[in-house]
Formats: structure tokens, sequence, C-alpha cells
């Protein structure tokens, strides 16, 4: 970013892709994280005197207009952020957003309404996303620059995140250059004890995950509904908790290569429903349930998982341990996360990767800076992790 401010952004337009992705309940933003993430960023080209264009994604709309997943509450949000006016063009690259982007003056922010409402952002197609693409570049003007600053969806080879920085001058903007230096520690020379923390409902999902950082750690903690597939795996019935029936294999194979690194929970709250009022026990892992859900760690697990990380050196952790929407399900994320609060005091380098872990963080009450960084990133941190390419990086020629 400092090398646009170098070469001067004033009256020039400038389009900045941010995640603006943040959690609604109803019409209300329930986690505002990612746009006070973003707000940086804009604000240094608001100073500079650019004519910032903002666009971003909300949810996955089926590439048409969906009012339940307009812009509106996230420009709203901005405005606050950002102490003046962002306009909300009505359309994405159509008659209303060009009128808009005309009528731009120096400092001036207007946000297109939500990006996915177009069929050609997420096309599989490199034809359609370069339309759209000429689309965005026209509303900034010849003379534009492209800032992409959205690292949530920089793992995306999306119109917005990837085709449109092929035809604009490119910039990484300060959250993505913050976010790719805070996984790069993680990935090289970190300092150990090393221990990462994983939950969320699916083994599926952090596969990849587990399979490129169980060989570089020194200890691999599994909360959350994922760990029911493992412990099925193990041979214990775990009645009617979340469970990837098609895993379980993959499961036992990972338990085989890693079993001295991976820490599973040892007691279960077990719900008899999946409800905030449902009536509780534990169950030892050990023997298993065959009636009820497990929707928590037990006070026992988080008792360990909590000394294992009190003495880590550096720790990464994604995805939460139980419920913890529902108070009664919520002490095994607490823990984990005091575990992980008391680390950082005594100098440990800890990370949280975004999405459900960054929600809960904030829904605990716990403040972000008793952390070392919190993620944007749900799925890009992990692809990072994973050491896969990310595309939205790649194409700025910014080295993983
Ligand atoms: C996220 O929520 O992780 C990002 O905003 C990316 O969203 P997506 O998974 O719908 O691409």
């Amino acid at each position: 970013l400092e090398d646009l401010l170098a070469d001067g952004v004033e009256g020039r337009g400038v389009l900045v892709r941010s995640d603006l992705n943040v959690p609604l309940d109803g019409g209300a933003i329930t986690d505002p994280g990612r746009i006070v993430a973003s707000a940086p960023t804009i604000a240094k080209l608001v100073e500079a005197g650019a004519k910032v264009i903002v666009t971003a994604h909300l949810g996955r709309p089926k590439g048409e207009p969906d009012a339940a997943l307009s812009l509106a509450p996230v420009a709203a949000r901005l405005s606050e952020e950002l102490g003046r006016n962002v306009q909300l063009a009505g359309d994405v690259v159509g008659s209303d957003a060009l009128a808009r982007a005309e009528g731009l003056t120096d400092g001036d922010v207007l946000l297109l309404e939500n990006i996915r409402f177009d069929p050609r952002e997420t096309s599989k197609d490199d034809a359609e996303r370069t339309k759209l693409a000429r689309a965005l570049v026209e509303l900034v003007g010849d003379d534009g620059a492209f800032v992409s600053d959205g690292f949530g969806v920089v793992h995306r080879k999306q119109a917005s995140v990837y085709d449109v920085a092929k035809l604009l001058p490119s910039y990484a903007g300060d959250l993505v250059a913050t976010e790719v230096e805070v996984l790069r520690k993680l990935t090289s020379d970190v300092e150990r004890p090393y221990a990462v923390v994983l939950g969320g409902s699916k083994v599926s999902d952090k596969l990849g995950v587990i399979e490129a950082l169980a060989p570089k750690v020194d200890t691999l903690v599994i909360g959350g509904g994922m760990a029911f597939t493992f412990i099925k795996a193990q041979g214990s019935p775990v009645g009617d908790s979340l469970m990837q029936e098609d895993m379980i294999g993959t499961c036992t194979d990972l338990l085989e290569k890693f079993g001295d690194v991976i820490h599973l929970p040892h007691d279960i709250v077990v719900a008899d429903k999946f409800a905030a009022d449902a009536d509780t026990s534990i169950a030892m892992t050990a023997d298993g349930f065959d009636a009820g859900m497990g929707l928590d760690i037990g006070p026992g697990t988080v008792e360990r998982f909590a000394n294992v990380l009190r003495g880590a050196k550096t720790i990464f952790w994604n995805g939460p341990s139980g419920v913890f929407e529902f108070e009664k399900f919520a002490e095994g994320t607490r823990g984990v996360a005091e575990a992980i609060v008391e680390a950082t005091k005594n100098g440990a380098y800890s990370v949280v990767g975004g999405g459900d872990s960054a929600a809960a963080v904030r829904a605990l009450g716990i403040p972000d800076e008793a952390f070392s960084h919190i993620s944007t990133g749900g799925g890009a941190s992990l692809e990072y992790l994973e050491g896969k390419e990310l595309p939205g990086l790649a194409v700025l020629g910014v080295e993983q």
C-alpha cells in the first residue's frame, strides 16, 4: 500500500477488495470484526484523497440480488468506523454504480452492492470473470489502481480477488500484508512447544491442515464436533453426535501416523437434545455413550488441554471446542481460550484463525488484544497453513 500512496492517489479511482463478510442476525451485525479490520486501509486512501470504491461479498447468494444479503448494514457500520458517509450503490457494476462512481469527489467512499449478486464473480469460466473484472476497472477509470485487502477471500479465484488484479496496477492492502506476516511466523522458525487447537464440526474441512501441521507441531489438540469421528475411529460409540461416517478410516490413519501429537478429549459433555436447556451428563470417551449427543469437551479434558496450552510458546487456534452459543456448552471453548490468553501473557505467540473462533472469543467477552493476532481469514488462513498457493496472493506477487 505504501508504494501506491507514494505514487500518489489524489483524485484517482482506487478499487479496494475487502472481506466484509460479517455474521448477521436478522439485519443486525453480530460481530463487526472484519469491518473494523478493513477500515484502516480504506481510511489511508481517503486521507490521501483517492476516490475509493470498495467491493465485497456477503454470504453466498446465488448469483442474483437477494435483499437479505444486501451490504446495506455493512455500509452503515463502515460509515461509523470511518467517521464519514459510505454510499452504497444499488447494484454491482450497473447504471447506479457507474453514476455514483462518476460523481465521486476526492476522499469519497462508495461501496458496491454484494459482488456475488453477479454470477460472473464466482464463475469457473475465466472469460466470464474477466468480463466482470473489466466492468470493475471501468468504475475506477484508466488511471485507477487495485488494492487487495480482503485476506479472508485470497484463497478464492474470483473476479474481484484475482482477475481484476491482472488488469490494474495492484497492491496488497495493510490487512493482507499483516495477515501474511503473521501466518509466515507460524510456518517458519516457530518457537516451541508449538500447539495447534482445532475444533468445529467437520473433520473433512480440517483434513488438509491436520496433514500439513501434524508433522510440524508438538501438540495437536482436537475438540468440537470433529472429535467424534476420531472417537468413533478409536472404537467408542458416540450416540447421535455429529459424525462423518466416511471419514472414520481417514481418522484411523491419522491416529496411526500422528497418535503421538494428537490429543483427543477423554471426557465429553453429553446432552439429551440440541438445545440451550438440554439435560447433560459426562461420559468418558473410552466407554463412549449410546444415547444423546456430545456438545462440548468435558471438564477433565478442559483441564488437560489447558495444561498443554499454558506451556506452549506458539499457538494456533481454529474452531470452537463445543457449541459455545449455548451457555451450558461454552465451558470447553472458554477453558481453551483462557489457557491461550494465559500463555500469551507469559510470552507465547498466539493466533486465532478467523470465523467461528473469532466470534467465540468475542461472545465470551475476551478482548482481541488478549491474543497476539485474530485473523480475519477462516478458510484462507487454513489453506495458507496447508501450504496451498493462494490465487489472490500469487496474482499480487506476494510471497507466501
Ligand atoms: C469467509 O467467510 O471465510 C470469507 O469471507 C470467504 O467466504 P466464502 O467461503 O463464502 O468464499
